[in-house]
Formats: structure tokens, sequence, C-alpha cells
């Protein structure tokens, strides 16, 4: 079913496609455990390439590969030929040569399309400016972890429309969740990842709502969710953002009383602290960031396994 795939957005996968690798994640996270590692992928190779900065990503995707009797290669692009020039077509040529999957976090979306145009093997988006597929995969593992379900519940995304933001909607939609959305007009998310949404939520239920006040977004939700300002790339626009942003789209005590009182706070890290989200919030017990930084690894296994192996080798 996913077997080859490429995943660039999450726009790629189905509702039923999401929840199977959920529930393949977690069964290799509760086998882990356990101290049991199964060796699904041996003899398999990843490319991860970077083309910005990375913590949990790059470390969880060269864990997971490791844990599943993988290997994994990862390089910045100033390590590549592809920092002196050599076309991203001619990079994805050869380095399908090499390996079975590549995962690739580039600022341009554009230059994840082009890498997967030719590549021969599957390529995954591990951050692009537009989009963050693996990211959300681990966040939706997260919500239904902690909530047990996906239909009816509600989602608060506040502050940046952002390539977090743009799969968020995409994500939390395809599986039924509703979603409210306070971003500045001046920040919105992308037109696509609305349209999307908006055709998603006729088929699988839920809702997506645009509010002007961070207050009202949040008004009895399960969940809220921010991320940066300013995201890599935009670090010259700080002043300007900065300005637009605070104080109104910060995650405090004060706008988080607003939701149900058993919400939960979410953030795919890193994080600012007391810029988007004050320590009083991202500390409190309604915090659940680093589970969800966990289960980066654990949804990476899952997505490895499916996009590399049928189903039927699967056994867990
Ligand atoms: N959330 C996330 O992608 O973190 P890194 O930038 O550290 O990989
Ligand atoms: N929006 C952030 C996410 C980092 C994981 C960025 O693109 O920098």
């Amino acid at each position: 079913m996913l077997k080859g795939k490429s995943i660039l957005s999450l726009m790629e996968l189905n509702r039923s496609e999401i929840i199977k690798i959920l529930d393949i994640s977690a069964k290799l996270k509760e086998k882990r455990k356990r101290g049991k590692y199964p060796k699904l992928l041996k003899e398999k190779t990843l490319v991860s390439m970077f083309m910005k900065p990375s913590t949990r990503t790059r470390i969880s995707f060269n864990e997971a590969m490791h844990e599943l009797g993988g290997h994994c290669i990862d390089v910045t692009s100033s390590e590549l030929q592809l920092g002196r020039g050599e076309t991203i077509e001619d990079t994805a040529r050869v380095i399908s040569r090499y390996c079975d999957v590549i995962a690739a976090r580039v600022f341009s979306h554009d230059h994840v399309i082009r890498l997967s145009s030719a590549a021969s093997v599957p390529v995954i988006n591990s951050l692009s400016d537009m989009y963050h597929p693996c990211q959300i995969l681990a966040d939706l593992l997260t919500i239904r972890e902690k909530k047990g379900k996906f239909n009816g519940l509600k989602l608060a995304y506040v502050g940046d429309g952002n390539n977090v933001c743009n799969t968020l909607i995409i994500g939390c939609t395809q599986v039924g969740m509703h979603v409210n959305i306070a971003c500045p007009k001046e920040y919105m998310p992308s037109q696509d990842a609305i349209n999307f949404a908006l055709k998603s939520t006729e088929n699988n239920g839920g809702k997506i709502v645009f509010f002007d006040e961070p207050k009202e977004a949040v008004k009895d939700v399960d969940i809220i969710y921010t991320d940066t300002f300013i995201s890599m790339g935009q670090e010259k626009e700080e002043e300007k953002r900065l300005k637009i942003f605070l104080p109104k789209y910060q995650v405090n005590r004060r706008l988080v009383e607003h939701a149900k009182s058993d919400f939960i706070f979410m953030h795919c890290l890193p994080a600012h602290r007391n810029q988007e989200v004050t320590d009083d919030v991202m500390d409190s017990i309604n915090s659940v960031v680093f589970d969800q930084a966990e289960n980066r690894l654990h949804v990476q296994k899952g997505l490895l396994c499916l996009l590399l192996l049928e189903e039927s080798e699967i056994k867990i």
C-alpha cells in the first residue's frame, strides 16, 4: 500500500494509511519498551541530507535505522558536491544508486519535489519551508496516546502559519479532528494546505475554523499547539515578525485558562522559551512536548518499514 511512496507533505496519505503508520509505530514502541528491536530493515540504507540544522530529526532517523538493523548515512549539504553546485537531480540519481530511501531537509519545498522526481527510491521530506510530515505523524501518535481517539477532538494552533501549521491542518483533518487557527493575517497557513484540509473535512468529518483572537480559538479545546515565530531561514525578519506576534500570539498561562482543564500543550521544538510559549506552560503538567519529540523516533521507524517493505514482511 505504501511501499515505494515518497512522503513530501502528508497530502499523499489517506486516513487509513496514516492510521496504519501509527499502528506499526505504536507496536514498535511497545517492543522497544520491552528491549526488543525487530531487525526489519537489515541491509537497508537511509541517506539523510540536511541543508539546515537539526537535533531531533537527524538523531531520531539515525537511531531508527540503527534499531531496525539498517544503516543511516547522514550528511549536511556543505559536505556534498551539492554545496558546490552539483544539481539536485544529479545528486538524487547518484544517491539512489547507493541507498534504499532518502530523507532531505531543505529550504525551498521545490527542492524536495525535484529530488523525489529524479530519485529512483522513496524520498521523505524531513522539513521544507512548506511542510514537516514526520513531525505531524509523531504528533498524531502523541495525540492518540494522550486522548485515546481523534474524532471529536479540538486542536487550536496559535502563531505562525508555517510549515508545521500547514502540515498539522492536513494531518488533523485527515483523521477527523476539528482545527481552530489563530494566525496573524500576514502569516496565514498556505492556501494549498487550507484547500486540502477543507476537502478533507468533507470526507472525514471534523472542521477547520479561523479566528482573529487566540483567546477565542483556544476556548474549550483539547489541544493547544504553537511553533516558533521565526523559522529557519527567516532570521532576518525577526524584528518585523516579533512586532506582529508579540504579545498577542504568545501561549501563556492567561491564554491556556480558556482551554479544557485537561488540555495538552504541544510544540514541535525547538522552543524559543518566553517568546511563543512561556516556561509556565512549556513545563506544566499539560505539556507533552518531550513525548512528541520521543515519538519522532517511533513514527519514523513505522514509516520507514512501510515505505521499504510489503506489509506482510512487517512481522512485529
Ligand atoms: N522538530 C524538529 O524537526 O526538530 P529538529 O529541527 O531538531 O530536527
Ligand atoms: N517552523 C520551524 C520548525 C522547526 C522544526 C522551522 O522551520 O524552523
